[in-house]
């Protein structure tokens, strides 16, 4: 999925892009497929990797990922030795697909005795934004730790329903736990969309935006992994963002700052920025 990807007027009946029309692009048999094939094959980026042994330090703390689509970040978690972990999505192909591939490692792995056998993984179907209020979700003395990989959170249309979704995993966090996740950054683009960003700027200026945007920064797409929302933020709006939802931000880089990635996951995913804090 690339955000690069063609612009396009989405649905056409000029309503706003919505939850819905998130969670029916990423229960599409294209997307299904395309972060099946990434949980199978692709496995946790070096970058990924590199940022989840820095900011979880405790294989035994409870860890809740939202947006887990297939599983890729679920099972790279268990794979870097974490035991227990509630990983979450609102599309209910994803979360099928992710419950047979985790069903399917814990068993071959405990054939094999490869894993510890206390280790616990739960997939559940749930809405980042009323996180909260979803039966089986809250954890006694709430999570360690919290993900949301892949630019999952970008991909929720309207800057209040991010925020919810941003509190509402603080909510059922305890205090100190760290929180990863990626967005793009409009502001570290190359020359070519710098003009295309300009371009977009005088279209909202003049009202001639798409009609279904809800918020300057936003982009719909359609590649060969299927049709794409995705909110494209400045550094300082994720950082205001953080401040008001209860997550004390302590750091953030690019992608290609952290680790140098194989070509293959350069192909699945485009630049994006890091982001780490830590529940206040
Ligand atoms: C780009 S995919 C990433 C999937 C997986 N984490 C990976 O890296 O392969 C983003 C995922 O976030 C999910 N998502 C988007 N908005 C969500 C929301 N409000 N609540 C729960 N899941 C959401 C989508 O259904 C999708 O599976």
């Amino acid at each position: 999925m690339s955000e690069s990807g063609n612009s396009s007027g989405g649905g056409g009946d000029g309503a706003k892009f919505s939850s819905g029309t998130v969670r029916a692009d990423f229960n599409d048999p294209l997307a299904v497929m395309h972060y099946t094939r990434a949980a199978h094959f692709l496995g946790l980026w070096e970058s990924e990797r590199v940022m989840i042994r820095r900011f979880f330090t405790d294989l035994d703390a409870p860890l809740i990922e939202a947006g887990c689509g297939a599983g890729r970040v679920t099972l790279g978690l268990r794979d870097l030795g974490f035991r227990n972990i509630t990983a979450f999505d609102f599309a209910e192909e994803m979360v099928e697909q992710a419950r047979s591939l985790v069903a399917e490692r814990v068993a071959a792995e405990a054939r094999d005795a490869k894993k510890d056998a206390r280790a616990k993984i739960r997939v559940l179907l749930a809405d980042a934004t009323r996180l909260a209020q979803t039966d089986g979700v809250r954890m006694e003395g709430g999570y360690g730790g919290a993900l949301f990989m892949f630019n999952g959170l970008m991909q929720i249309p309207g800057r209040e329903n991010r925020l919810a979704a941003l509190r509402e995993l603080r909510a059922v966090c305890r205090a100190g736990a760290p929180l990863l996740f990626t967005t793009h950054d409009r502001e570290q683009c190359s020359a070519a969309e710098r003009v295309l960003w300009r371009m977009e700027a005088e279209r909202w200026a003049a009202g001639r935006q798409d009609a279904q945007l809800v918020e300057f920064g936003d982009r719909y797409f359609e590649d060969e992994t299927g049709r794409t929302f995705m909110h494209l933020p400045v550094r300082a709006e994720i950082l205001a963002d953080l401040a008001v939802t209860g997550w004390a931000h302590k750091y953030d880089a690019l992608r290609s700052e952290i680790a140098r990635e194989s070509r293959a996951v350069r192909d699945f995913s485009d630049e994006c920025r890091f982001w780490a804090a830590v529940a206040a």
